[in-house]
């Protein structure tokens, strides 16, 4: 069993190999890198899209108007973002905030794998369409939000994106209620 402290130091070596990364070409056009952030030994793991302005701006996961809505959602079962780990696909931002390519996916990939086998949470939680499609395909969110699945040595949790409860407000309840299902799994 990797105890917390050899966690930790992994996770910073990893950290620095994701923010020197050169592997696709939003390397050309971002400020910083956003690797992501949280406790080493996270028992959910939450998986974004991709860095917004703010968190290319400042370096850190989840900083503008969707990251107050995490934060709440988090409050809202008892989580602050010291006991989670929260990253996105990419970890760096494409221009205009347009939609990943599947090879800046492709390439950004094998980081999120090194992250999520360093934590071994309980729990993933993906964050909109995107991210659920890393685990499944063929499905959409407004069909499976809420319902955990197996994948591997893991249990998916899908959630709506926190920024589409910004544009529509009706699925704020909706994603408070499939947060309050994560509590299970802790
Ligand atoms: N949206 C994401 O998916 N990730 C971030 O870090 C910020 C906004």
């Amino acid at each position: 069993m990797t105890g917390p402290d050899t966690r930790h130091t992994h996770l910073a070596a990893l950290r620095q190999r994701i923010e020197a990364c050169t592997e696709c070409s939003l390397c050309h056009t971002r400020a910083r890198v956003v690797p992501g952030a949280g406790n080493a030994t996270a028992r959910v793991f939450f998986i974004g899209e991709a860095p917004g302005r703010k968190e290319d701006e400042s370096g850190l996961p989840f900083v503008g108007a969707a990251g107050r809505v995490l934060d709440e959602l988090l409050a809202g079962v008892g989580l602050t973002r010291s006991e989670v780990f929260i990253t996105s696909i990419l970890k760096c931002r494409p221009p205009d905030n347009r939609d990943p390519l599947p090879e800046e996916v492709a390439a950004c990939l094998p980081y999120l794998a090194a992250q999520v086998e360093l934590i071994r949470p309980r729990l993933i939680a993906t964050l909109g369409r995107h991210a659920l499609a890393i685990f499944r395909t063929g499905v959409t969110i407004g069909e499976i939000h809420g319902q955990p699945f197996r994948d591997n040595d893991y249990t998916i949790l899908p959630l709506y994106h926190p920024a589409a409860a910004i544009y529509n407000r009706r699925l704020r309840p909706v994603l408070a209620d499939d947060f309050a299902k994560i509590p299970d799994f802790l």
